[in-house]
């Protein structure tokens, strides 16, 4: 006969809990993190020779970093984290996170602020933009199959907290294969944002929004 007990000690993880600490923008007692530089945005920004004098003035700065509580990335597993992004703009445009569509592109995320001003920057295979702005104690929701990357359009740090499905994943390539989000987040000169046409934008094909749009699991 087979012994509850244990099969129960198998099936339960622990509960946990994490600080979010808002000055270091860091999820205290995270289990994972990774950084990114400017460097490591390399094609990201429409202005290269702006691009390239700032990555003398900020080489090897962390621009944004990324802590997180991934106890797991199993189905109907949950990843919790903070995300840290500087304030600053290459040319007109404001930081951006790489941004990325679920490699299981039918899973949603949840985006909090916590502090500083941002924009969830998303994007449908077929191409159509939307723009979510959000400050702190807003909760943004990113549904399912739309690419997305946050953008701090503020003077401060933007530092807020997400939490998604643990077997997400992450697609980056969807967004180079394009040359980049069809959209661009720029300053409109007045103190504030707008969206701008990306030149270097190439639409994805039929087939590929249509087999993005038929993941069912
Ligand atoms: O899961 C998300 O969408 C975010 O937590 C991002 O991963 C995070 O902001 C970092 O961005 P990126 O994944 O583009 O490096
Ligand atoms: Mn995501």
């Amino acid at each position: 006969m087979s012994d509850p007990m244990t099969g129960e000690r198998k099936r339960m993880r622990e509960p946990g809990t994490c600080v979010v600490d808002i000055a270091s923008g860091e999820l205290t007692g995270a289990t994972n993190r990774y950084a990114k530089t400017l460097a490591d945005l390399a094609g990201v920004y429409e202005d290269e020779a702006a691009y390239r004098a700032m990555l003398e003035k900020m080489a090897g700065t962390v621009v944004y970093e990324v802590t997180s509580y991934t106890p797991s990335n199993d189905a109907g597993d949950m990843i919790i984290g903070v995300t840290r992004m500087l304030p600053g703009k290459i040319g007109r445009e404001f930081f951006v996170t790489r941004g990325h569509i679920h490699a299981r592109a039918n899973r949603p995320e949840m985006y909090y602020g916590e502090s500083g001003r941002g924009v969830l920057l998303l994007e449908s295979p077929g191409g159509d933009i939307r723009t979510v702005a959000f400050g702190p104690r807003s909760v943004c929701y990113v549904p399912p199959f739309w690419i997305h990357r946050t953008v701090n359009v503020g003077p401060d740090p933007l530092v807020m907290t997400f939490a998604y499905p643990a077997d997400s994943g992450q697609d980056y390539d969807i967004i180079v294969k394009s040359g980049g989000m069809r959209s661009r987040v720029v300053d409109d000169g007045k103190g504030g944002w707008t969206v701008a046409d990306n030149a270097a934008y190439r639409p994805r094909s039929a087939e590929t929004v249509a087999a993005i749009l038929a993941q069912t699991e």
